[in-house]
């Protein structure tokens, strides 16, 4: 997705994974930082670590609780600091600054891939973990009316629900399974990813055939069983992948300043994870 995109603009930059212990990570962001990579994406289980790790928090980052994304920066001929895939030659110290692009990428995924607006939405939350806390903040942001979240572990769910009760009072944010209707189902629970995992949702606490649109934070398998449930049950149903893409095309714009080829990214992702 990432080198597709680069090629498209026509950067001649290359994207690489690299396996990170969680001990070294404060190394390798300072090792990338000295060989002037652009930037860095971080996910499992670097996102909320990283946060001690970068030289500066940006806004996203701070507000979201997580680091998905790392750009290098340098200053340029006004002193001001800019990144260093926009600068002809870094000069003088570079920094690295943490920011998130997940946050945004579920709310963009649910309105173009969902075709359900979150603004006023109920939405029932699966999960209360990094993933799970960093949509709730950004959808209670957003103006969702509700949000019921339900977890494995109980507590970490009326943890949650409580922060967001704080942190936004206008949003109704409970522990437990809504006794109405809703529009939007959310799993960011990682059950689905191994094809014996179970349900994130029990079907006798909620009939899924009350929701609108199932979303499902997993993108491989392309259906999952929740969303093989919500499809047979007449749900609009959509898998991660949109998230995936948006949160990686908003680090390319980040890391580039360039506007990215989401389509050109998208047909890449898809290429690649489904075949
Ligand atoms: P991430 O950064 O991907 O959110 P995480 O913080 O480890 O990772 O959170 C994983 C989430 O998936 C948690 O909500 C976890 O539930 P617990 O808090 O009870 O651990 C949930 N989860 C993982 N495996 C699950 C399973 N088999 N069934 C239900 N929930 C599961």
């Amino acid at each position: 997705m990432q080198n597709a995109g680069m090629a498209a603009l026509g950067l001649d930059w290359r994207y690489v994974a690299c396996d990170v212990p969680p001990t070294r990570l404060r190394e390798a962001i300072e090792g990338a930082k000295a060989m002037h990579f652009v930037g860095l994406n971080l996910t499992v289980p670097h996102k909320l670590l990283a946060m001690e790790f970068v030289d500066e928090v940006a806004p996203s980052a701070r507000e979201w609780g997580a680091v998905n994304t790392v750009v290098f920066e340098s200053r340029d001929a006004e002193g001001q600091w800019r990144p260093l895939g926009q600068l002809e030659k870094p000069e003088g110290p570079v920094r690295s600054v943490g920011h998130n692009t997940d946050a945004d990428a579920i709310v963009r995924s649910l309105r173009d891939d969902l075709a359900i607006e979150p603004r006023g939405a109920r939405i029932l939350l699966l999960g209360a973990g990094g993933a799970a806390r960093a949509a709730a903040l950004r959808l209670a942001d957003e103006g969702v009316a509700g949000l019921w979240i339900v977890n494995r572990t109980q507590a970490k769910a009326e943890d949650l629900a409580g922060e967001i009760n704080d942190r936004f009072p206008a949003v109704h944010a409970e522990a437990g399974y809504p006794d109405e209707s809703i529009e939007i189902l959310l799993n960011a629970t990682s059950a689905g990813l191994r094809p014996d995992d179970p349900l994130p949702l029990d079907l006798g606490m909620y009939p899924i055939n009350r929701v609108d649109g199932v979303y499902d934070m997993v993108y491989r398998p392309a259906v999952t069983p929740l969303l093989a449930a919500a499809r047979a049950a007449g749900c609009r149903v959509a898998n991660g992948l949109g998230m995936l893409l948006h949160q990686g095309a908003d680090a390319l714009e980040l890391w580039s300043g360039k506007a990215a080829p989401r389509d050109v990214m998208r047909a890449a992702l898809e290429h690649e994870v489904h075949g």
